[in-house]
């Protein structure tokens, strides 16, 4: 072996030690990963190294060349050490840069916005009903939309096979379907009339309220019907109550509901809870179009709750929801409330 014998060239060892080191630094340098300087440190200190072959040579060197050796190598060492330790620093900050680019978050993006739902034109009428009724005093109270043959019908004056039955197409759930004696048959309620029977059931007089909600009828769907639909009912019991009272409401409602210029009138009708029974119309542009029944409440309908006749007056109301927002909103096909377009439903702001 070169390093030992009695002729070592230390000067000449000193420098191999230097180049070494030079080599390995440079190699550090331009190293990419850490497997490459993982490489450059085995080449410098694995077992079979030049260097580590020289270090187990020092043993057997002349006492006056150890000291020499020894500081040649620990020198190499501080110089490779130092290389591969800046360059595994600068490894580690590009690492670390090019995650903070992958995951960058552009703030100035603007969010995603969520859509803004709107409210269908059917719930803005009833909502408009119930303003305008609430600053009157009245309270919004709500039934079932499966009635009882009786509430539908029987208390409010249309027993069953009373001819005037057939003002309503009625969707039975179960029972004699209207011809029978019983008077627990369900139905789909086919108008919010039989709310005013419960709530006169429930609570004395006085009362006002209205009652909006669906409402059922065997009608097939064509532009002008469909078979669920809504209406909003109103009730007023009290002392003293005349029709004056239900024709000065009416029309201070639908004045509020449509704008001062437009004319209602009231023309005479027939309802079985009510005497007299009148229809209310708007003039419509060239025509007068129906938008509600009314009247005084029948006093059978009072005498089926168990309220006096003799002491308490009443009038009653039902208007039909979907005629009205066609009308507000010119839109003349009601199949269109239940489409769910939303081309069509967003044009309601
Ligand atoms: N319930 C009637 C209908 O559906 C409307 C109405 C309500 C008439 C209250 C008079 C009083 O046609």
């Amino acid at each position: 072996m070169s390093t030992a014998g009695e002729n070592l060239d230390v000067d000449a060892l000193v420098a191999e030690i230097g180049q070494i080191a030079g080599a390995a630094v440079e190699a550090a340098g331009s190293a990419t990963t850490q497997a490459d300087l993982d490489a450059v440190r085995t080449s410098v200190y694995g077992r079979k190294s030049r260097l580590s072959e020289l270090r187990r040579a020092m043993g057997t060197a002349p006492p006056e060349a150890k000291p020499v050796l020894g500081r040649a190598i620990s020198a190499a060492n501080s110089r490779v050490d130092a290389a591969l330790a800046a360059r595994a620093a600068d490894l580690a900050g590009a690492a670390e840069a090019a995650q903070l680019e992958r995951e960058r978050i552009d703030v100035t993006l603007p969010g995603r916005r969520a859509p803004l739902g709107r409210r269908h034109p059917v719930t803005k009428v009833i909502q408009d009903f119930e303003d305008l009724f609430v600053g009157m005093g009245y309270r919004v109270v709500e039934g079932p939309e499966a009635e009882t043959d009786w509430h539908n019908f029987e208390a409010l004056n249309i027993p069953k096979g009373h001819p005037a039955r057939s003002m309503w197409d009625t969707l039975y759930l179960s029972g004699t379907a209207g011809v029978g004696t019983t008077e627990t048959d369900v139905l789909l309620r086919t108008h919010t009339s039989p709310v005013q029977i419960r709530v006169m059931q429930a609570e004395p007089p006085p009362l006002y309220i209205i009652a909006p909600g669906r409402t059922f009828r065997r009608d097939t769907l064509d532009r002008t019907h469909s078979p669920i639909f809504h209406q909003v009912e109103g009730l007023a019991v009290d002392r003293d109550l005349t029709f004056g009272d239900l024709a000065g409401t009416l029309e201070w409602f639908c004045h509020e509901l449509f704008g001062p210029g437009f004319d209602i009138r009231l023309h005479p009708d027939y309802f079985p809870f009510t005497e007299p029974s009148a229809g209310i119309e708007v003039w419509w542009g060239d025509r007068w179009l129906e938008i509600a029944g009314c009247g005084m409440v029948d006093p059978n309908v009072f005498v089926a709750v168990g309220i006096d006749p003799e002491e308490w007056q009443g009038f009653a109301f039902g208007f039909g929801v979907e005629r009205i927002a066609m009308l507000r909103y010119g839109i003349d096909d009601i199949r269109l409330f239940y489409e769910n377009d939303q081309r069509f439903l967003e044009q309601f702001t």
